[in-house]
């Protein structure tokens, strides 16, 4: 069955351009964003791994490890990284897995023979420091995914963890949030001293509490 939001997600060991990870010892306590592309030298995947190296100071401030996948090989990744940081201008220093064998694709549902046969589409799985899937995306082969989004869910996924708070429609940082249906309105007030907006009995809203 297909992994769903809460699962922990399986360990797995396997090659990469930084050598072999094994995935629970590389992630440690860090979040994790793993997300496949479906190959080596392609125009779209060549942008998106360009992005998430150029955003690599907003993952670390988050604790965020980023890992990609495709099933080509270690050389071929390594040779497509020259090319990542002379086009982009970045610096790819992060892992790209080396799946050839489908270990990871297989155990991550990453393969949907009825879009893209025989190669990885574009998965994305934030994983939490329990290891712990938090989300899922997945994108056709034609669209480069959207990374600032993938930071917008993790400072959500975050905020609800450390804070108790959930967030609202296209919320954005520094944006009001909304408070968790769990927390009685009397304790709400008590726990956010900026202040709680109680618009219905089911629908209240305060100041973002790391801010
Ligand atoms: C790309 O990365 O540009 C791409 C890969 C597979 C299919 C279409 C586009």
């Amino acid at each position: 069955m297909a992994l769903q939001l809460g699962d922990t997600v399986p360990n797995f060991t396997q090659a990469s351009s930084e050598g072999e990870i094994n995935f629970y010892d590389w992630a440690g306590d860090s979040w994790v964003v793993l997300f496949s592309h479906p190959a080596d030298y392609t125009p779209v995947c060549t942008t998106e791994l360009g992005t998430v190296a150029s955003l690599q100071s907003e993952f670390q401030k988050r604790n965020v490890k980023t890992i990609a996948l495709s099933v080509d090989d270690v050389e071929s990744h390594k040779g497509w990284i020259g090319d990542i940081n002379e086009t982009q201008n970045t610096t790819v220093n992060y892992p790209i897995l080396a799946d050839g064998d489908r270990t990871v694709a297989d155990l991550y549902g990453m393969i949907h023979p009825n879009s893209l046969n025989n190669l990885t589409v574009r998965s994305v799985f934030i994983i939490d420091p329990n290891k712990k899937l938090r989300l899922t995306i997945t994108y056709p082969a034609s669209t480069g995914r959207n990374f600032d989004e993938i930071l917008r869910v993790i400072d959500s996924l975050q905020l609800t963890d450390y804070h108790q708070v959930a967030t609202p429609a296209n919320w954005q940082d520094g944006d009001d949030c909304v408070v968790v249906p769990s927390i009685p309105t009397e304790e709400a007030k008590q726990k956010f001293p900026k202040g709680v907006t109680e618009i219905k009995p089911y629908l209240r809203m305060t100041p973002q509490p790391n801010k």
